[in-house]
């Protein structure tokens, strides 16, 4: 028997609820120990023995901050298993698996659909909430699944998931909204009301249109992204600065400051894939999406920019020594999926270049092409190199621009692909500095208007 009926139960009152998750990778461990956290019982289910084996043992697959210690914390209400029948009391089973791109580029839905299949014989009026990132039209699928399966008894939810690796636990805490799109009314009360603790402004509408915002949220935060670098790169081409250009933008209360921060391009487990998910979804249902597929291709050129920057100082790159400093797509991740340093790599070994590279928790180079080396300090990494390149704002690069590090390069570059550092302190500590659209040092100017043609190298 489920443990609850919805009459017997109101989640929103404080009634505590046997939250079965599938998928514990970020989203599903993130959400399993937060619910935990707020006092529910909680099952993760997941399909690999030695990360199940690893959570049992108290340890966290991967690199995300506050989740350890809402482990531990909570130890007593998490049970890690790979048995599907676990999940079989949960009041609401929360679907957090992968939902990677196909060769096509539309999302693999195929993990979903095994936890469909899956699902164990389950009483009562459980609620199958789906938290991964799925196209429109999914639930209306997933629901006729279930009923086919005779699982006409189990609600369907979407509640799409707003994390952000680095911030996760945070952002399930405190999120913006929490979007319910639901069926049937008594579902979406359900859900709700298990975010009642978190106090956020909840978004009640049908189950089309939740799975819309979660791609329409990520495609608008992708287009400020994309939006930026150009100003970014009109401004390099103009003589403006765009940290000044943001800041004057972003203060505008029609516009706000966020994600106007120009840099060498987004990468991550989402934007890449829900960008591309997104447009396939437009097309096949016979729509160009023109302003995404823009945005997409500028954030494929914006990392090709770093190497025309190295070129315009070293010449022809082969045999030039470059460090990459940051390897995860972002700072307090070990995340590598779609990170611009693969790319980057990719176009500096196929330059002929040496790449040595440095990040503080990705310790090995297994997500990068063969020929790069992985060191274990930035030191290492820069030494007797033609110039380094910030990939990942990291905090343990904000003071790059010091003695030791430009004493041990053969020659004092620094690309600065995320506007980390000060272009006047890094100038002034002996480095020729470059970021990304800062206005140039009197110096760079005069050597541009001696070689117009540097830009195209
Ligand atoms: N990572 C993020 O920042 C983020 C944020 C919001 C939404 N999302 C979306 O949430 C979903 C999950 O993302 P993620 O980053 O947590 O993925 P992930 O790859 O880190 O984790 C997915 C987990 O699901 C497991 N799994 C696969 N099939 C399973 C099954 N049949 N039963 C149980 N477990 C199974 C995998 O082994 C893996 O551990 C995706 O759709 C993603 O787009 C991710």
């Amino acid at each position: 028997m489920a443990s609850s009926s919805l009459t017997a139960r109101d989640y929103s009152l404080g009634d505590m609820a046997k939250v079965g998750i599938f998928g514990a990778g970020w989203v599903g461990l993130v959400t399993g120990s937060c619910f935990a956290d707020l006092g529910h019982d909680v099952v993760i289910r997941d399909v690999v023995p030695e990360k199940v084996e690893r959570l049992r043992a108290g340890e966290v697959p991967f690199h995300e901050p506050d989740v350890p210690e809402l482990l531990e914390r909570n130890r007593a209400r998490l049970t890690f298993t790979l048995d599907v029948g676990d999940v079989a009391d949960c009041d609401f089973l929360f679907v957090c698996v992968d939902t990677p791109p196909t060769y096509s580029g539309d999302a693999d839905l195929s993990r979903v659909w095994t936890v469909v299949d899956e699902l164990p014989e389950l009483d009562g009026r459980p609620i199958l909430v789906m938290k991964s990132t799925v196209p429109v039209g999914t639930g209306e699928k997933v629901r006729h699944g279930l009923d086919v399966r005779g699982l006409s008894h189990v609600g369907y939810v979407s509640n799409p998931e707003f994390l952000a690796e680095g911030n996760a636990v945070r952002d399930f805490m405190r999120p913006d909204r929490v979007v319910v799109g639901a069926f049937a009314d008594a579902d979406a009360d359900a859900v709700a009301g298990l975010y009642t603790r978190l106090d956020a402004p909840i978004v009640r509408c049908d189950v089309n249109s939740a799975e819309m915002i979660k791609l329409a949220a990520n495609a608008f935060l992708m287009t400020r992204i994309s939006f930026i670098n150009e100003i970014a790169n009109v401004c390099e081409a103009t003589g403006a600065d765009v940290v000044n250009v943001a800041e004057g933008v972003g203060l505008d209360h029609r516009l706000g400051p966020h994600f106007l921060r120009a840099g060498i391009g987004y990468g991550g487990s989402c934007f890449p894939k829900d960008s591309l998910a997104l447009k396939q979804l437009a097309s096949n249902s016979g729509y160009h999406f023109h302003l995404l597929a823009a945005v997409i291709e500028v954030n494929e050129l914006q990392k090709r920019r770093v190497i025309g920057k190295l070129a315009k100082h070293l010449g022809p790159l082969r045999g030039k020594k470059v460090a990459l400093l940051g390897l995860s797509f972002k700072p307090n991740t070990d995340d590598m999926r779609e990170a611009p340093s693969i790319v980057l790599a990719s176009r500096l070994l196929a330059e002929g270049a040496e790449v040595r590279a440095w990040d503080p928790v990705v310790r090995d180079g297994r997500a990068l092409p063969r020929g790069v080396e992985v060191v274990g300090s930035v030191l290492d990494a820069v030494a007797g190199a033609d110039a380094a390149v910030i990939v990942t704002e990291w905090r343990e690069l904000r003071d790059l621009a010091r003695e030791d590090i430009r004493t041990a390069m053969a020659n004092p570059l620094i690309v600065d692909g995320r506007n980390l550092l000060d272009p006047a302190a890094a100038r002034a500590a002996g480095f020729v500095y470059e970021g990304v659209g800062r206005r140039m040092a009197a110096t760079d100017v005069l050597a541009e208007t001696a070689d117009p043609e540097h830009e195209l190298r």
